[in-house]
């Protein structure tokens, strides 16, 4: 099964799905990894792991919609099965998801339906709940929605910060996230 990753930041769930392949327990190819910036620390991973690499700068694009087909045929180009969104800060458009109906995974630190968005780590901290987690959803149009695969729950600590729950949650997400693939690579639906 061929994925590629898109990325905006750090790339610590890509790494994790990285080291999953090297060390044989997820059977998938990572065809390529692309990000929507320069400099990310996803495609330094990438270029470390001596996997292919690219950039569709979101800031070199004067149209959204432009952007959007710049993306889909960079991805396209290394013909995925799935695409996997793992920590990418940008919405796609339907054209984009046309190309890979019902193949876009996506990863959101939250128990979706609940505190989506950019900050879902930190608003689950703001309104005080006792039990946040992840989830893994085949991505719609929409901001974080789209039909469920597999969750998992996080306890919040009364010591937390946003960045002490988001690096416990990241541990169950990278582990969700690898189940998913391995579910998916398998024939399965996801469900993990
Ligand atoms: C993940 O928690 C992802 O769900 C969120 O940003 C984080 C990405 O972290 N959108 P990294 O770039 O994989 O370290």
């Amino acid at each position: 099964m061929r994925i590629v990753v898109l990325v905006s930041g750090s790339g610590s769930n890509l790494q994790a799905v990285i080291d999953a392949v090297a060390d044989g327990s997820l059977p998938v190819t990572i065809a390529a990894v692309g990000a929507d910036r320069p400099g990310t620390g996803g495609v330094e991973r990438a270029r470390n792991a001596g996997i292919a690499s690219f950039e569709v700068d979101f800031r070199q694009y004067d149209d959204r919609a432009d952007w959007n087909r710049a993306l889909t045929e960079a991805v396209a180009a290394y013909e995925p099965d799935y695409v996997v969104s793992s920590g990418f800060m940008r919405i796609v458009d339907q054209h984009f998801l046309d190309r890979f109906p019902n193949r876009y995974l996506n990863t959101h630190p939250a128990l979706l339906p609940s505190f989506p968005g950019a900050h879902g780590v930190r608003d689950a901290l703001a309104y005080g709940v006792k039990v946040t987690g992840c989830t893994v959803m085949i991505a719609d149009a929409g901001v974080d929605t789209g039909p469920i695969l597999a969750q998992a729950p996080v306890a919040v600590l009364p010591e937390d910060t946003e960045e002490t729950l988001h690096e416990r949650i990241k541990v169950e997400e990278r582990r969700l996230l690898i189940a998913t693939l391995g579910s998916l690579a398998a024939g399965g639906t996801g469900a993990a």
